[in-house]
């Protein structure tokens, strides 16, 4: 039987170790460079915004009490979607955004953890309760879009979903109050 020289057997290692090496940092570079190709050009970011809210009273009073769920325009023209995410639904169950046009979403839980995403679009958040998950989006094209909840949250979540009806910019009117709500079809 021959012996391997030690010092060989040595070089060996190193050169094995280095091909590793080199493989992980290939697929290191790889997925960093998904990330920031996909932040750059899909606008595909992790929420930043860390905004408290008391989940057990948001209901009563304040920016996410009933009367202010919905759709707002402001007067500068800004449009705020307010809703709450609860065991098992949205409220509002339909949610109507202008295609084209900067939209600002705002999420609040009262209960349990709930997740959401918008087909199609880059809105894809988790919704804690205690804190306001807040996306920026812009949607393309009119039509339905289906938003469910994407966190299981106990026995209904499969049935936790609500429609977004983006409208044409000429369809979308807000009521002399800044209002607007989904068309009845
Ligand atoms: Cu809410 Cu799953």
């Amino acid at each position: 039987m021959s012996q391997v020289h030690p010092e060989i057997h040595e070089r060996w290692i190193l050169r094995t170790e280095l091909l590793w090496a080199f493989g992980v940092g290939v697929f290191i570079a790889a997925a960093l460079g998904m990330i920031v190709f996909t932040a750059l050009t899909m606008s595909i970011n992790p929420p930043s915004n860390v905004e408290r809210i008391d989940p057990k009273v948001l209901h009563l009073s304040g920016e996410f009490a009933e009367q202010n769920l919905g759709t707002t325009v402001a007067a500068d023209g800004s449009v705020t979607v307010r809703a709450i995410a609860t065991q098992f639904m949205f409220i509002p169950a339909c949610i109507a955004v202008p295609a084209n046009r900067l939209v600002t979403l705002r999420f609040a839980s009262p209960d349990v953890i709930h997740g959401l995403l918008i087909t199609g679009t880059n809105v894809n958040t988790m919704v804690l309760p205690g804190f306001v998950a807040q996306v920026h989006t812009e949607f393309t094209r009119s039509g339905d879009l289906l938003m469910p909840c994407h966190e299981y949250c106990g026995f209904g979540h499969s049935e936790m979903w609500a429609t977004v009806q983006v409208m044409p910019q000429n369809a979308f009117q807000p009521k002399r109050n800044g209002r607007i709500s989904c068309a009845q079809r």
